[in-house]
Protein backbone atom coordinates (compact mmCIF):
# COMPACT_ATOMS: atom_id res chain seq x y z
CA UNK A 1 0.00 0.00 0.00
CA UNK A 2 0.78 3.87 -0.35
CA UNK A 3 1.61 5.17 2.93
CA UNK A 4 -0.83 7.86 2.55
CA UNK A 5 -4.64 7.82 2.57
CA UNK A 6 -7.81 9.40 3.29
CA UNK A 7 -9.84 9.63 6.24
CA UNK A 8 -12.29 12.12 8.28
CA UNK A 9 -10.47 13.46 11.48
CA UNK A 10 -11.98 15.12 14.12
CA UNK A 11 -9.91 17.18 16.74
CA UNK A 12 -10.35 19.75 19.78
CA UNK A 13 -7.81 22.15 20.34
CA UNK A 14 -8.44 24.51 22.60
CA UNK A 15 -11.72 23.88 22.84
CA UNK A 16 -12.33 24.27 19.34
CA UNK A 17 -13.70 21.58 17.52
CA UNK A 18 -13.34 20.69 14.08
CA UNK A 19 -14.18 18.32 11.75
CA UNK A 20 -11.64 18.02 8.21
CA UNK A 21 -11.11 15.20 5.66
CA UNK A 22 -7.44 14.93 5.76
CA UNK A 23 -4.64 12.81 4.05
CA UNK A 24 -2.80 10.74 6.35
CA UNK A 25 0.11 9.06 6.66
CA UNK A 26 0.06 5.25 7.44
CA UNK A 27 1.95 5.85 11.32
CA UNK A 28 -1.09 7.92 12.10
CA UNK A 29 -2.45 4.28 13.13
CA UNK A 30 -0.73 3.51 16.27
CA UNK A 31 -2.78 1.11 17.97
CA UNK A 32 -4.16 -2.50 16.52
CA UNK A 33 -2.53 -5.62 15.20
CA UNK A 34 -4.75 -5.99 11.86
CA UNK A 35 -4.31 -3.22 9.17
CA UNK A 36 -7.77 -3.27 7.35
CA UNK A 37 -8.44 -1.97 3.96
CA UNK A 38 -11.58 -0.01 4.41
CA UNK A 39 -14.35 -0.65 1.85
CA UNK A 40 -17.66 0.95 3.54
CA UNK A 41 -19.01 2.49 6.98
CA UNK A 42 -22.47 3.90 7.16
CA UNK A 43 -24.10 6.60 9.95
CA UNK A 44 -25.27 5.60 13.07
CA UNK A 45 -26.86 8.26 15.49
CA UNK A 46 -24.08 7.63 17.12
CA UNK A 47 -21.76 8.42 14.20
CA UNK A 48 -23.94 11.69 14.07
CA UNK A 49 -23.23 13.24 17.76
CA UNK A 50 -19.59 12.00 17.65
CA UNK A 51 -18.97 13.78 14.35
CA UNK A 52 -21.13 16.98 15.91
CA UNK A 53 -19.00 17.68 18.40
CA UNK A 54 -17.10 14.08 19.85
CA UNK A 55 -20.76 13.58 21.98
CA UNK A 56 -18.89 13.18 25.02
CA UNK A 57 -18.24 9.61 23.78
CA UNK A 58 -15.10 10.47 21.78
CA UNK A 59 -12.13 11.13 25.06
CA UNK A 60 -8.64 11.24 23.29
CA UNK A 61 -8.12 13.49 20.04
CA UNK A 62 -7.51 13.99 17.34
CA UNK A 63 -9.66 10.98 16.71
CA UNK A 64 -11.09 9.35 13.19
CA UNK A 65 -14.46 8.90 13.64
CA UNK A 66 -16.85 5.57 11.95
CA UNK A 67 -18.00 3.18 14.73
CA UNK A 68 -18.09 0.22 12.32
CA UNK A 69 -16.45 -0.97 8.84
CA UNK A 70 -16.28 -3.53 6.18
CA UNK A 71 -13.27 -4.27 4.46
CA UNK A 72 -10.44 -6.64 3.88
CA UNK A 73 -7.29 -7.70 5.46
CA UNK A 74 -4.06 -5.51 3.88
CA UNK A 75 -1.78 -7.35 7.30
CA UNK A 76 -1.86 -9.16 9.23
CA UNK A 77 0.34 -11.51 11.78
CA UNK A 78 -2.41 -13.16 13.27
CA UNK A 79 -3.35 -16.74 12.24
CA UNK A 80 -7.20 -16.14 12.27
CA UNK A 81 -7.24 -13.31 9.88
CA UNK A 82 -4.58 -13.37 6.73
CA UNK A 83 -4.17 -11.22 3.70
CA UNK A 84 -7.18 -10.73 1.32
CA UNK A 85 -9.69 -11.66 4.27
CA UNK A 86 -13.15 -10.30 4.06
CA UNK A 87 -13.93 -8.45 7.68
CA UNK A 88 -16.38 -6.64 9.42
CA UNK A 89 -15.95 -4.51 12.94
CA UNK A 90 -19.00 -2.91 14.80
CA UNK A 91 -19.06 -1.93 18.48
CA UNK A 92 -15.56 -2.18 20.62
CA UNK A 93 -15.84 1.80 20.78
CA UNK A 94 -14.10 2.03 17.95
CA UNK A 95 -14.75 5.58 16.11
CA UNK A 96 -14.77 6.57 19.68
CA UNK A 97 -11.96 5.49 22.17
CA UNK A 98 -9.92 4.21 19.26
CA UNK A 99 -10.11 5.12 15.24
CA UNK A 100 -12.64 4.29 12.84
CA UNK A 101 -14.03 3.87 9.58
CA UNK A 102 -14.54 6.69 8.00
CA UNK A 103 -11.16 5.94 6.78
CA UNK A 104 -9.40 4.07 3.54
CA UNK A 105 -7.34 2.31 6.37
CA UNK A 106 -8.21 0.76 9.80
CA UNK A 107 -5.70 -0.79 12.14
CA UNK A 108 -7.81 -2.41 14.72
CA UNK A 109 -7.03 -5.64 17.59
CA UNK A 110 -7.73 -8.84 16.33
CA UNK A 111 -10.52 -9.35 18.99
CA UNK A 112 -12.29 -6.35 17.44
CA UNK A 113 -13.03 -8.35 13.86
CA UNK A 114 -15.24 -10.63 12.82
CA UNK A 115 -15.31 -12.31 9.32
CA UNK A 116 -17.64 -11.54 7.01
CA UNK A 117 -20.01 -14.02 6.06
CA UNK A 118 -18.91 -15.96 2.43
CA UNK A 119 -22.60 -14.69 0.94
CA UNK A 120 -22.85 -11.38 2.13
CA UNK A 121 -20.40 -8.41 0.24
CA UNK A 122 -18.73 -5.91 2.30
CA UNK A 123 -20.95 -3.33 0.87
CA UNK A 124 -23.94 -5.35 2.42
CA UNK A 125 -22.50 -5.84 5.38
CA UNK A 126 -22.34 -2.18 5.85
CA UNK A 127 -26.12 -1.99 3.92
CA UNK A 128 -27.28 -3.55 7.14
CA UNK A 129 -23.73 -2.59 9.74
CA UNK A 130 -24.61 -1.94 13.67
CA UNK A 131 -28.42 -1.21 13.27
CA UNK A 132 -28.84 -4.59 11.68
CA UNK A 133 -26.92 -6.48 13.95
CA UNK A 134 -29.26 -4.76 16.62
CA UNK A 135 -32.83 -6.01 14.81
CA UNK A 136 -31.29 -9.36 14.50
CA UNK A 137 -30.25 -9.15 18.69
CA UNK A 138 -34.11 -7.95 18.95
CA UNK A 139 -35.55 -9.99 17.02
CA UNK A 140 -33.91 -13.23 18.82
CA UNK A 141 -34.81 -11.19 22.26
CA UNK A 142 -38.20 -11.44 21.19
CA UNK A 143 -37.84 -14.92 19.96
CA UNK A 144 -37.09 -16.32 23.39
CA UNK A 145 -40.36 -15.92 24.48
CA UNK A 146 -40.36 -19.17 22.34
CA UNK A 147 -37.65 -20.92 22.66
CA UNK A 148 -36.11 -20.15 26.08
CA UNK A 149 -39.33 -19.80 27.82
CA UNK A 150 -41.41 -22.68 26.48
CA UNK A 151 -44.17 -20.25 25.36
CA UNK A 152 -46.08 -20.27 22.30
CA UNK A 153 -45.09 -19.25 19.02
CA UNK A 154 -44.61 -15.54 18.74
CA UNK A 155 -47.36 -14.67 16.19
CA UNK A 156 -47.54 -10.46 16.48
CA UNK A 157 -44.81 -8.20 17.05
CA UNK A 158 -44.44 -4.75 16.85
CA UNK A 159 -41.67 -2.65 15.72
CA UNK A 160 -41.15 1.15 16.02
CA UNK A 161 -38.91 3.91 14.80
CA UNK A 162 -39.69 1.25 11.84
CA UNK A 163 -38.29 2.97 8.46
CA UNK A 164 -35.38 3.85 10.70
CA UNK A 165 -31.58 1.49 10.23
CA UNK A 166 -32.94 -0.63 13.02
CA UNK A 167 -36.46 -0.73 12.56
CA UNK A 168 -36.25 -1.61 8.68
CA UNK A 169 -34.23 -4.83 9.51
CA UNK A 170 -36.40 -5.60 12.44
CA UNK A 171 -39.42 -5.43 9.85
CA UNK A 172 -37.53 -7.62 6.92
CA UNK A 173 -35.99 -10.03 9.46
CA UNK A 174 -39.06 -10.55 11.57
CA UNK A 175 -41.15 -11.12 8.78
CA UNK A 176 -38.83 -13.78 7.18
CA UNK A 177 -39.16 -15.88 10.34
CA UNK A 178 -42.79 -16.04 9.64
CA UNK A 179 -43.84 -13.55 12.20
CA UNK A 180 -46.80 -10.91 11.48
CA UNK A 181 -45.24 -7.70 11.71
CA UNK A 182 -46.91 -4.32 12.79
CA UNK A 183 -44.74 -1.25 11.54
CA UNK A 184 -44.93 2.04 13.57
CA UNK A 185 -43.98 5.23 11.94
CA UNK A 186 -44.01 8.94 11.73
CA UNK A 187 -43.60 8.82 7.93
CA UNK A 188 -47.46 7.33 6.94
CA UNK A 189 -45.88 7.91 2.85
CA UNK A 190 -42.99 4.69 3.43
CA UNK A 191 -46.23 2.33 4.30
CA UNK A 192 -45.85 0.25 0.69
CA UNK A 193 -42.24 0.45 1.13
CA UNK A 194 -42.58 -0.86 5.01
CA UNK A 195 -45.21 -3.55 3.39
CA UNK A 196 -42.24 -4.40 0.53
CA UNK A 197 -40.18 -4.93 3.91
CA UNK A 198 -42.48 -7.46 5.48
CA UNK A 199 -44.93 -5.41 7.48
CA UNK A 200 -48.64 -6.32 7.38
CA UNK A 201 -49.77 -3.04 9.20
CA UNK A 202 -48.67 0.17 9.49
CA UNK A 203 -49.68 2.17 12.32
CA UNK A 204 -48.76 5.69 12.41
CA UNK A 205 -47.10 6.94 15.51
CA UNK A 206 -49.15 9.61 16.44
CA UNK A 207 -51.57 6.78 17.83
CA UNK A 208 -48.89 5.70 20.22
CA UNK A 209 -47.68 9.35 21.43
CA UNK A 210 -50.52 9.95 24.18
CA UNK A 211 -50.34 9.09 27.86
CA UNK A 212 -50.64 5.25 28.08
CA UNK A 213 -52.97 3.02 30.01
CA UNK A 214 -51.88 1.18 32.82
CA UNK A 215 -53.00 -2.28 31.49
CA UNK A 216 -54.75 -1.82 27.95
CA UNK A 217 -55.73 -4.70 25.34
CA UNK A 218 -53.26 -7.32 25.14
CA UNK A 219 -51.84 -7.27 21.38
CA UNK A 220 -48.67 -8.03 21.13
CA UNK A 221 -46.18 -10.94 21.63
CA UNK A 222 -43.34 -8.73 21.25
CA UNK A 223 -42.26 -5.34 20.47
CA UNK A 224 -39.30 -4.53 18.75
CA UNK A 225 -38.41 -0.76 20.13
CA UNK A 226 -36.27 1.63 18.87
CA UNK A 227 -37.90 4.71 20.80
CA UNK A 228 -38.00 4.50 24.15
CA UNK A 229 -40.64 7.39 25.82
CA UNK A 230 -44.67 7.36 25.88
CA UNK A 231 -44.32 5.20 22.34
CA UNK A 232 -42.38 2.55 24.39
CA UNK A 233 -45.13 2.92 27.45
CA UNK A 234 -47.76 2.05 25.42
CA UNK A 235 -46.44 -0.81 23.80
CA UNK A 236 -45.60 -2.05 27.30
CA UNK A 237 -49.03 -1.87 28.52
CA UNK A 238 -50.53 -2.92 25.10
CA UNK A 239 -48.01 -6.31 25.15
CA UNK A 240 -49.63 -9.82 25.93
CA UNK A 241 -49.02 -12.01 28.86
CA UNK A 242 -45.24 -13.34 28.81
CA UNK A 243 -44.38 -11.32 26.13
CA UNK A 244 -41.23 -9.49 25.43
CA UNK A 245 -40.47 -6.39 24.61
CA UNK A 246 -36.84 -6.04 23.33
CA UNK A 247 -35.58 -2.41 24.16
CA UNK A 248 -32.68 -1.14 21.81
CA UNK A 249 -32.81 3.02 21.07
CA UNK A 250 -33.92 6.42 22.41
CA UNK A 251 -34.61 7.97 18.87
CA UNK A 252 -37.73 9.79 20.58
CA UNK A 253 -36.60 9.88 24.65
CA UNK A 254 -34.44 8.10 26.96
CA UNK A 255 -37.54 8.71 29.64
CA UNK A 256 -39.59 5.56 30.16
CA UNK A 257 -43.25 6.17 31.83
CA UNK A 258 -44.53 3.01 32.97
CA UNK A 259 -46.12 0.94 36.06
CA UNK A 260 -46.24 -1.95 37.45
CA UNK A 261 -48.78 -4.04 36.25
CA UNK A 262 -48.08 -4.91 33.18
CA UNK A 263 -45.29 -7.19 34.59
CA UNK A 264 -47.11 -8.41 37.87
CA UNK A 265 -50.21 -9.14 36.12
CA UNK A 266 -48.94 -10.43 32.82
CA UNK A 267 -45.75 -11.05 33.60
CA UNK A 268 -44.45 -9.25 30.21
CA UNK A 269 -40.38 -8.75 29.98
CA UNK A 270 -38.35 -5.55 29.36
CA UNK A 271 -35.31 -6.98 27.21
CA UNK A 272 -32.27 -4.60 27.13
CA UNK A 273 -30.14 -4.86 23.77
CA UNK A 274 -26.74 -3.78 23.43
CA UNK A 275 -24.73 -4.24 20.39
CA UNK A 276 -21.44 -2.91 21.66
CA UNK A 277 -20.78 -5.61 24.72
CA UNK A 278 -21.58 -8.91 22.84
CA UNK A 279 -18.80 -11.35 22.34
CA UNK A 280 -17.10 -12.24 19.06
CA UNK A 281 -18.34 -15.61 19.20
CA UNK A 282 -22.10 -13.94 19.12
CA UNK A 283 -21.55 -11.63 16.86
CA UNK A 284 -20.18 -14.35 14.30
CA UNK A 285 -23.10 -16.13 15.29
CA UNK A 286 -25.34 -13.32 14.20
CA UNK A 287 -23.81 -12.24 11.38
CA UNK A 288 -24.03 -16.15 9.98
CA UNK A 289 -27.85 -15.98 10.63
CA UNK A 290 -28.21 -12.38 8.11
CA UNK A 291 -28.18 -14.72 4.74
CA UNK A 292 -31.75 -16.37 5.39
CA UNK A 293 -33.59 -13.57 6.82
CA UNK A 294 -32.16 -10.62 4.18
CA UNK A 295 -33.40 -9.57 0.67
CA UNK A 296 -31.04 -7.36 0.19
CA UNK A 297 -32.36 -6.08 -3.43
CA UNK A 298 -35.62 -4.48 -1.13
CA UNK A 299 -33.59 -3.34 1.50
CA UNK A 300 -30.57 -1.36 -1.05
CA UNK A 301 -33.53 0.55 -2.08
CA UNK A 302 -33.44 2.42 0.67
CA UNK A 303 -30.05 3.32 1.09
CA UNK A 304 -28.10 6.39 0.21
CA UNK A 305 -24.50 5.69 -1.37
CA UNK A 306 -22.00 9.02 0.24
CA UNK A 307 -18.33 9.82 0.01
CA UNK A 308 -16.55 11.05 3.09
CA UNK A 309 -16.84 14.47 1.80
CA UNK A 310 -20.90 14.13 1.23
CA UNK A 311 -21.15 12.05 4.53
CA UNK A 312 -19.79 15.56 6.55
CA UNK A 313 -22.79 17.66 4.63
CA UNK A 314 -25.61 15.50 5.22
CA UNK A 315 -24.94 13.73 9.05
CA UNK A 316 -27.11 16.44 10.72
CA UNK A 317 -30.24 15.29 9.12
CA UNK A 318 -29.51 12.27 11.17
CA UNK A 319 -30.04 14.56 14.82
CA UNK A 320 -32.69 16.50 13.51
CA UNK A 321 -34.67 13.31 12.20
CA UNK A 322 -34.38 14.64 8.52
CA UNK A 323 -33.33 11.80 6.79
CA UNK A 324 -35.15 9.39 4.54
CA UNK A 325 -32.55 6.58 3.65
CA UNK A 326 -30.07 4.44 5.49
CA UNK A 327 -26.93 6.36 4.32
CA UNK A 328 -23.71 3.93 3.24
CA UNK A 329 -20.73 5.74 3.29
CA UNK A 330 -18.43 4.56 0.58
CA UNK A 331 -14.50 5.91 1.78
CA UNK A 332 -13.30 5.06 -1.92
CA UNK A 333 -16.05 7.05 -3.55
N1 LIG B 1 -28.46 -0.57 21.80
C1 LIG B 1 -27.65 -0.61 20.75
O1 LIG B 1 -26.66 -1.34 20.70
C2 LIG B 1 -28.00 0.24 19.58
C3 LIG B 1 -27.45 -0.03 18.31
C4 LIG B 1 -27.87 0.74 17.22
C5 LIG B 1 -28.78 1.79 17.41
N2 LIG B 1 -29.23 2.04 18.67
C6 LIG B 1 -30.20 3.10 18.92
O2 LIG B 1 -31.42 2.70 18.34
C7 LIG B 1 -32.14 3.85 17.89
C8 LIG B 1 -32.51 3.66 16.42
O3 LIG B 1 -31.32 3.60 15.66
P1 LIG B 1 -31.39 3.75 14.08
O4 LIG B 1 -30.04 3.49 13.55
O5 LIG B 1 -32.54 2.95 13.58
O6 LIG B 1 -31.74 5.30 13.97
P2 LIG B 1 -32.43 6.08 12.77
O7 LIG B 1 -32.04 5.46 11.47
O8 LIG B 1 -32.18 7.52 13.02
O9 LIG B 1 -33.99 5.76 12.95
C9 LIG B 1 -34.72 6.15 14.07
C10 LIG B 1 -36.19 6.12 13.69
O10 LIG B 1 -36.94 6.45 14.85
C11 LIG B 1 -38.08 7.20 14.49
N3 LIG B 1 -38.03 8.48 15.18
C12 LIG B 1 -37.13 9.49 15.01
N4 LIG B 1 -37.40 10.52 15.82
C13 LIG B 1 -38.50 10.16 16.52
C14 LIG B 1 -39.28 10.81 17.52
N5 LIG B 1 -38.98 12.02 17.96
N6 LIG B 1 -40.33 10.14 18.02
C15 LIG B 1 -40.63 8.89 17.59
N7 LIG B 1 -39.95 8.24 16.65
C16 LIG B 1 -38.89 8.86 16.14
C17 LIG B 1 -38.03 7.39 12.98
O11 LIG B 1 -38.77 6.33 12.38
P3 LIG B 1 -40.29 6.50 11.90
O12 LIG B 1 -40.36 7.82 11.19
O13 LIG B 1 -40.50 5.34 11.01
O14 LIG B 1 -41.14 6.49 13.11
C18 LIG B 1 -36.57 7.16 12.64
O15 LIG B 1 -36.40 6.69 11.34
C19 LIG B 1 -31.24 5.06 18.18
O16 LIG B 1 -31.64 5.62 19.39
C20 LIG B 1 -29.85 4.43 18.28
O17 LIG B 1 -29.00 5.21 19.07
C21 LIG B 1 -28.85 1.29 19.74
Amino acid sequence: MSNKFKAIVIDNQNEKFTREIKELDKSFLKDGDVLVKVDYSDLNFKDAMILKNGGKLVKEFPRIPGIDFSGIVAESNDPEFKEGDKVILTGCRVGELFHGGYSQYAKVQRDFLIKCPDRISTKQAMVLGTAGLTALLCAFSVKAREELLLQSKVNDVLVTGSTGGVGMVAVMVLSNMGINVTAITGKPEKENYLKELGAKNVINRKEFEGEPKLLDKGTWDGVVDTVGGNILSNAISQTKPKGIVALCGNASSNKLNTNVLPFILRAIKLWGVDSVNISKKRKQFIWGEFPGLIDFSVLEKSIKELSLEELLEVFPNMLEGKLNNKILVNVNK
